[in-house]
């Protein structure tokens, strides 16, 4: 984990609602952050706070990659003003690498009133490996706007019944499924997608289908418990074990993984 400044060297408006910054990192280690891992930021320098509230204020980045100039590239919502030449403070990497099955050749990612940047991070990675990528949004993350994304990746958006044409194809050819949803209600939704896989696949195997979870991050290294996740082998802690969890291991409910 390193505790590490960067400067924001240019912003650019993806769509009506997002916006990538590209970071000039102190750390260049921190270039090496692998699809899965995230940044804990906080905009400003260290000498303009008030010590007391340094760890706890922090916002979740999630990296996109390296740009062709070498620096980092981040998404955001547009939720905050920033400008070139700002001081970032950064955490990292936060959390575990994504993992993926051997001999994969199909993999879906749902995104369910959120956006998908946790997950289109990984994009790049399977295309260039010839694994079929198919992008499903739902509820509000339909609205994403996805043209920055590999042209190879299928885009499919659900109505709001969260139904699609060809569903009954979709969850079963995929060899794994890896999902992230809004953050008002993350097990809520987490357990609707489950319930929505199992109406077309007799069984949800284990190493299927994955929860990306984006609960509120404070000290990001599994001091505070501020982000415990029940599961069936124990509480385990989403900044140190996740972001991403196999959902039959998640209690999501008392009727699921019967
Ligand atoms: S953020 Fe503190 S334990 Fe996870």
């Amino acid at each position: 984990m390193k505790d590490t400044r960067a400067r924001i060297e240019r912003i650019d408006l993806l769509n009506e609602r997002f916006i990538s910054l590209e970071l000039a990192l102190e750390d260049p280690s921190l270039k090496m952050i692998k699809p899965g891992q995230s940044l804990l930021a906080r905009l400003g320098d260290r000498s303009e706070e008030f010590p007391s509230w340094a760890l706890y204020t922090r916002e979740q980045w999630w990296p996109v990659g390296v740009t062709d100039r070498d620096v980092l590239r981040v998404e955001l919502p547009r939720r905050n003003v920033y400008e070139v030449g700002q001081v970032v403070q950064l955490l990292g990497p936060v959390g575990q690498p994504f993992r993926f099955r051997p001999r994969l050749h199909r993999v879906v990612l749902i995104a369910y009133n959120t956006a998908p940047t946790p997950l289109s991070v990984m994009t790049p990675l399977l295309v260039s490996n010839k694994v079929n990528v198919t992008l499903l949004l739902m509820g509000e993350a339909r609205s994403y706007n996805t043209r920055h994304l590999p042209p190879e990746v299928e885009i499919i958006k659900a109505n709001d019944r969260l139904e699609w044409p060809d569903m009954v194809r979709t969850m079963p050819e995929a060899d794994q499924v890896f999902a992230i949803v809004g953050r008002d209600d993350e097990l809520g939704r987490f357990k609707e997608l489950y319930q929505l896989m199992l109406a077309h696949r007799s069984e949800i195997p284990e190493n299927y289908a994955f929860g990306v979870f984006q609960s509120t991050l404070l000290c990001g290294v599994g001091s505070c418990d501020a982000c415990t996740l029940h599961t069936r082998s124990g509480i385990k802690r989403i900044c140190t074990d996740g972001p991403m969890f196999d959902l039959t291991a998640v209690r999501l409910g008392p009727q699921l993984h019967s």
